[in-house]
């Protein structure tokens, strides 16, 4: 009877057919609820246009050659149309949470008694959002007659790739730019362990291990962040939400955002209908057969191998992490310093990281925002400096410039060169010093495919850094 109170239509399915044992009838009736489930998401609005296409792949980095499933354009999408519309209903949040009394009791829990500050000094934002996702996400799996079912089967096995390592495995992250990466996935898996218990829900059958590193798995494969609506850009940040649409499994990843298009939240009106959204826009005309891509985030290479065990033939995301945060920097965002920086772009502390591609160039954020907080710090700031933004992009720096602030620029270039070679040869070094010979033999020549991944990423990052010594010492200043 549990099952059959949600939908009143459904009592006769359950109590007709006599034969059934409980059973056969209850998945019957999931079966039922989630054909009626994903009826209403289409009278929603769900559309999809996409299908599937085998593509061939040729070897790279460390993966053999293979062929792959992709997702496709099933029509033409032409510019400022939706290539997908997803009823924000099928999606998981926590506002679409189908346990009531769980979600009421995990925004008490999260959002106003403030329990992870005082109790797991927890202050990030980041991480009540991974929490709230992954309580939201256990409830789901746990439900039997998830209307979800054939995702969340699809994604049963999903793993993050750090954790799964052997202890011998670990030792080749040690020294790279990921070397932290294990003790920052683990913290996360364990804190939505340990604090799942607070919830009533989670008490009688706490949630395990497994459970625990499922949905963190899930949550950083799947995740996708999605922009809020157009109304509310300025006063909310973006989110992370779950799809569980299991065509979406296929879509491959691409590092480009120019490529790879994002999700907004838009409330359509269609007739008398208002239609809560979730849309990715085309942003140019597309062709049918054209290949669809979804954004895993702002990785580089070996950060999308610590979480997914693959990377990218070209990633913009560089390689490193270091930030080099600007004496004049402000944790608060509506700060006048932080607003000057906000001009140029240099937004957040990320935009500070040291980066850099295989060719051993930085990436362009770094050097624009560094240059600039240089000017900030020694008097040499000015606002006309806006209209210069495609030289402050510019790297290496030209031999010789041509204006009469001239000196100023030459001394801020000689010291972003200085930040960067200091970093690359303390990585290089690092890398150097944290492998021995007998090790490098023994993972050069495996034949596993976790080995295999595992020696490509350090040898990106050697050469990687090599690289950046070469391109700095060319550099005169
Ligand atoms: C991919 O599929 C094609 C055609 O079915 C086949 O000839 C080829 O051997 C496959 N490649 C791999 C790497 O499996
Ligand atoms: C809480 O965390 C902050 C930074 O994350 C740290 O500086 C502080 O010492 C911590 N407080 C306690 C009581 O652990
Ligand atoms: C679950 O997935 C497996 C393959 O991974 C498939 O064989 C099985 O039929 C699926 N079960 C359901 C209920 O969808
Ligand atoms: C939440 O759970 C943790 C560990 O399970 C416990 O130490 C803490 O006191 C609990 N907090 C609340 C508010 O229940
Ligand atoms: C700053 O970023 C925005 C959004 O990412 C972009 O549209 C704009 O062109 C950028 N401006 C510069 C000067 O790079
Ligand atoms: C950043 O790099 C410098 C070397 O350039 C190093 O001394 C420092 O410890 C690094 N900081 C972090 C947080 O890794």
């Amino acid at each position: 009877m549990r099952v059959c109170r949600h939908v009143i239509l459904l009592f006769a399915v359950c109590l007709s057919d006599e034969s059934c044992s409980n059973e056969a009838c209850s998945a019957k009736f999931s079966e039922a609820r989630a054909k009626e489930f994903w009826a209403e998401i289409q009278r929603q609005g769900l559309q999809l246009h996409i299908r599937r296409k085998i593509m061939a792949e040729k070897a790279f980095g460390g993966l053999p050659a293979r062929n792959r499933t992709a997702m496709v354009l099933s029509d033409d999408v032409f510019y400022g149309r939706a290539i997908m519309k997803i009823p924000r209903q099928a999606l998981i949040t926590v506002e679409t949470g189908r346990n009531d009394k769980l979600k009421s009791e995990m925004t008490r829990f999260l959002f106003e008694e403030m329990t992870l500050q005082k109790v797991f000094n927890i202050t990030s934002e980041d991480y009540i959002h991974l929490l709230s996702l992954a309580y939201t996400l256990l409830a789901e799996r746990r439900d039997a007659d998830s209307v979800f079912i054939e995702w969340l089967n699809a994604t049963k096995n999903e793993k993050v790739f750090a954790l799964e390592l052997s202890s011998r495995q670990q030792q080749v992250l040690v020294g790279t730019t990921v070397e932290g990466a294990i003790q920052e996935m683990a913290e996360r898996r364990d804190l939505i362990w340990q604090t799942a218990p607070n919830l009533t829900f989670f008490k009688r059958r706490p949630v395990s291990m497994e459970e625990a590193s499922w949905a963190l798995a899930v949550i950083m494969r799947h995740g996708r962040v999605v922009h809020p609506y157009q109304d509310q850009r300025e006063v909310r940040d973006p989110r992370m939400y779950i799809f569980p649409l299991p065509e979406l499994l296929d879509v491959a990843l691409h590092p480009n955002p120019g490529v790879s298009i994002g999700f907004q939240e838009e409330i359509v009106i269609n007739g008398k209908r208002e239609e809560d959204l979730v849309l990715q826009i085309a942003r140019r005309d597309m062709p049918k057969g054209e290949e669809i891509f979804l954004w895993p985030g702002r990785l580089s290479n070996s950060e999308m191998i610590a979480r997914h065990g693959f990377s990218f033939r070209e990633n913009p995301v560089g390689i490193g992490r270091n930030v080099s945060q600007p004496p004049s920097w402000s944790d608060k965002k509506d700060s006048k310093g932080r607003k000057e920086y906000d001009l140029y772009n240099c937004s957040s502390l990320e935009d500070f990281e040291l980066r850099f591609n295989e060719r051993g160039f930085p990436m362009r954020s770094f050097v624009r925002c560094y240059r600039i907080s240089w000017f900030i710090n020694n008097g040499w700031y000015s606002p006309a400096l806006k209209n210069r933004m495609r030289e402050l992009n510019k790297w290496p720096p030209p031999e010789k410039y041509t204006k009469s602030d001239w000196l100023s620029w030459t001394q801020a270039d000689a010291e972003v060169n200085r930040v960067i070679l200091e970093y690359c040869q303390y990585m290089r070094q690092r890398l150097k010093e944290t492998m021995d010979a007998n090790t490098a033999e023994d993972f050069r020549h495996s034949k596993d495919p976790t080995d295999r991944v595992l020696w490509h990423m350090r040898s990106e990052e050697s050469r990687t850094f090599k690289n950046c010594i070469v391109q700095a010492k060319k550099i005169k200043t």
